[in-house]
């Protein structure tokens, strides 16, 4: 695997590389999730790259933006075992020329539900994702339907400016239990990780989304919202002081 880590080396290797391109953006800290959107790119693509850049024009607060795990080194053994091709390591500096003066905003889906809840965290998304596909030229760009809204919204992107890249999105993976895979189940104590599941199978079940909420609640989970929506039941939920989101196919239901 090729490391890249200066922006206009990226751009020479681009530049000779014939045939199609997958390309996986992330934050890192991978696991099972990221890795099965890699897999795909690699069978649906020649070539591949995966970005790892922990954005901060996404994070609501300074204190998670700085806590948010940083494993360079287990990340680039899981990337090796995908057989990923490159792997592009930008800099604040490198994306953000502007000072993120300047950036992509939308006014419909990014301030619902999610967005409600995390002012800004869509447009900081949107901007670097921009910044993104237009340097890497991918021929297909690889997302989870973990999050789903996210998806949603770059989908929207895409087609309102014209971008010329696929969107492929990849099914949520999940722990035997059913907990959806993220980055941030990591900061659950054995306890609470058991607790978790809680979540997913109640979302799943056959219950009003009024009804999950109560439950939730009676649990001691704090909701931040419960919605059917875009053709999925999707639900944001508090343990402790940890968020975990999910969604489902209304078909699942
Ligand atoms: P990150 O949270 O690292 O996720 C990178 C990609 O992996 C996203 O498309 C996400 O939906 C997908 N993913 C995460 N957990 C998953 C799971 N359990 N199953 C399937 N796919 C999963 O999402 C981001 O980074 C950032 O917002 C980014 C798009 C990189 C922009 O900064």
């Amino acid at each position: 695997m090729n490391i890249v880590t200066d922006l206009v080396e990226w751009q020479s290797i681009r530049k000779n590389l014939k045939n199609t391109l997958g390309f996986i953006p992330t934050m890192g800290n991978l696991h099972e999730g990221h890795l099965s959107l890699c897999r795909r790119a690699k069978k649906e693509n020649v070539h591949t790259v995966v970005s790892i850049f922990v954005n901060p024009t996404q994070f609501n607060q300074q204190q998670d933006f700085s806590t948010y795990p940083r494993t360079l080194e287990e990340d680039i053994t899981h990337l090796k075992s995908c057989d990923i091709d490159y792997l592009f390591l930008p800099t604040d500096s490198d994306l953000y020329p502007d000072h993120y003066t300047l950036r992509v905003t939308e006014e419909a889906v990014s301030t619902q539900l999610e967005g409600e809840h995390r002012p800004g965290h869509f447009n900081g998304m949107l901007t670097v994702v921009l910044k993104l596909l237009n340097l890497t030229q991918a021929t297909r760009a690889y997302f989870g339907e973990k999050d789903f809204q996210q998806l949603l919204l770059i989908q929207k992107m895409v087609a309102a400016l014209f971008l010329p890249v696929e969107i492929c999105a990849c099914p949520t993976q999940r722990a035997p239990d059913g907990l959806a895979l993220s980055s941030r189940n990591n900061r659950l104590n054995p306890q609470q990780r058991e607790f978790a599941a809680h979540f997913p199978r109640l979302l799943q079940s056959s219950l009003s989304t009024q009804d999950i909420e109560n439950q939730l609640q009676h649990l001691g989970f704090k909701v931040d919202y419960i919605a059917d929506k875009w053709q999925r039941r999707l639900g944001a939920v508090w343990l402790d002081d940890i968020r975990l989101i999910d969604n489902i196919p209304e078909r699942e239901q």
